[in-house]
């Protein structure tokens, strides 16, 4: 039976790759994104897919226009992908750190994602089997060593405890929460040089996502559905 995915942040990367993918297996998908040229370009390119596609627009740091666009979607979701996120500004090393620019970054990357599941969990609430799924990155776990992108890694890193913390909370309404670590993917964010093609990351995505059971609820999970360490 088709299921609802929203997908932050689906106008390009693994975003679109998720979303492109769901559409094509049949699933409705909300996406986001962030300007209205990105609305339009979407809108084009998703005009074959027999899938009800609807696109809404919101800045993850904007909590209002999230609110507003979780108020336009009127079916249950039953897959929630927090995926929009950013890499962050050019000086983010320990000795020499942009600060506002790293700010900036966990409001994007770490608060973001949490503004988009408050607005919606009555959404979430009414689907059969609801799943939560906060990209984060191999980055942002505390065994990966290197200190390269540290408020980008950082930002993951509090991101994967909020994931931790909302699979604890939400519980009790049997909704699944995992982290998800997408693998390096060649995106403008993962560079020309990453391991992974868009489609590779996003089709083991939507395979673990898929394969979800309430016993993987809190986990850290890859694109292979397997753990990453936290
Ligand atoms: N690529 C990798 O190797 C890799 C590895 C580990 C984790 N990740 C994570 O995977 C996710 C997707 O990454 P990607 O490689 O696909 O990146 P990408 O190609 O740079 O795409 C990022 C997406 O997020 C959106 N976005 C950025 N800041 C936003 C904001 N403030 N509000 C709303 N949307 C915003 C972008 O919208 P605009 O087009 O409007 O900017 C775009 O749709 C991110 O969370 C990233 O941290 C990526």
């Amino acid at each position: 039976m088709a299921e609802h995915w929203f997908i932050s942040g689906a106008n390009r990367g693994i975003g679109h790759g998720l979303a492109t993918l769901v559409a094509e297996r049949g699933d409705d998908v909300t996406a986001s994104v962030r300007s209205e040229k990105a609305r339009e370009a979407l809108q084009r390119d998703v005009a074959r897919h027999r899938a009800r596609f609807a696109i809404v627009s919101f800045d993850t740091r904007d909590e209002d226009a999230i609110r507003a666009a979780a108020k336009t979607v009127e079916e249950p979701i039953d897959v929630l992908v927090c995926n929009a996120g950013a890499y962050g500004p050019q000086s983010q090393s320990t000795l020499d750190m942009d600060f506002r620019g790293a700010l900036d970054l966990f409001d994007v990357n770490t608060l973001g994602p949490l503004r988009v599941v408050q607005a919606l969990l009555p959404h979430l609430r009414r689907a059969e089997k609801p799943r939560i799924v906060l990209i984060s990155s191999g980055l942002g776990s505390t065994k990966t060593a290197g200190s390269t992108n540290i408020a980008y890694r950082a930002a993951k890193a509090a991101l994967n405890k909020i994931a931790q913390g909302l699979a604890h909370d939400l519980e009790r309404d049997g909704i699944i929460v995992v982290a998800l670590n997408p693998g390096w993917v060649r995106t403008d964010m993962g560079g020309r040089n990453a391991e992974l093609s868009v489609e590779e990351s996003a089709s083991g995505i939507v395979a673990t996502i898929d394969a979800l059971t309430p016993g993987d609820s809190g986990r850290f999970v890859d694109y292979r559905g397997e753990d990453t360490p936290w």
